[in-house]
């Protein structure tokens, strides 16, 4: 199977605040998006493509020291930015591997299963690694009511997520969007209009997507701790 990588980091990161694109934020004296593509490199997948914010390819460049593959403008929502990164890629790539930028230290281990998942098994449409909810999960209804929600079987989903080409332009044109590009798979399964199935892998605390301020403070001490063989 033909495999291309697309790496999503277009987004301006409102709710971290930083002041500069969430994928230029340095952790360890390098940036987010240069972390998450040397891991996917180590993952031995071939050179990704990099959807960036418009105008900003140069200050990118900059940034990432791996063999990229293309450089793209993101869009307004991470799916415009998913479809431009997808329109990117040879008409040969059969399987479609898209990580967020964010993700940066996803292991090199959750990368290969989350492929593997897809390439080694006849029938997979797509898949992603996660990892259980071990919260309580609430629902505060409109009016206030505060009702439990059942999690049993309930997963926290991250990325990379793994396509084949024909799952994924499905999902791309499904008119309703999901916040994530296994959902309108999902939906094509059920309905009967795509034949194969979904899988989830173990995902890890290390692909924690990097959203508020506080989630950089927690991989960087995963992140020291794993230095110092502490786990
Ligand atoms: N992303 C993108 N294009 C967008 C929005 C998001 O490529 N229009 C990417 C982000 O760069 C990130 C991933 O999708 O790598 C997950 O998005 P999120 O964590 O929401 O990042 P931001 O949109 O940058 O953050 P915020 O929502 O706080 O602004
Ligand atoms: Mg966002």
């Amino acid at each position: 199977m033909n495999l291309g990588v697309v790496v999503v980091a277009a987004g301006s990161g409102v709710r971290l605040g930083a002041g500069s694109a969430k994928a230029l934020v340095r952790v360890a004296g390098r940036c987010l998006v240069d972390h998450a593509v040397s891991r996917l490199a180590q993952a031995g997948l071939p050179p990704p493509v990099i959807v960036h914010p418009a105008g900003a390819e140069a200050q990118f460049r900059r940034a990432v020291a791996d063999p990229v593959a293309g450089w793209v403008n993101g869009g307004d929502q991470r799916r415009d930015s998913v479809r431009a990164g997808t329109a990117a890629l040879p008409a040969d790539v059969d399987v479609v591997v898209i990580h967020d930028a964010a993700r940066a230290f996803t292991p090199v281990g959750v990368i290969r299963e989350a492929v593997t998942a897809v390439t080694a098994a006849p029938g997979v449409l797509a898949a992603a690694p996660a990892t259980p909810v071990v919260d309580t999960l609430k629902r505060v209804s409109s009016t206030g009511e505060v009702t439990t929600v059942d999690r049993t079987g309930v997963y926290a989903v991250q990325t990379p997520q793994v396509l084949t080409r024909p799952a994924l332009e499905a999902s791309l044109a499904a008119v309703t969007a999901g916040t994530d590009e296994l959902e309108a798979v999902e939906r094509l399964v059920a309905a009967g209009e795509l034949d194969g199935s979904i899988v989830l892998v173990a995902g890890s605390e290390l692909a924690r997507k990097v959203t508020y301020p506080h989630d950089l403070e927690v991989l960087t001490a995963i992140l020291a701790g794993a230095r110092s063989g502490e786990r």
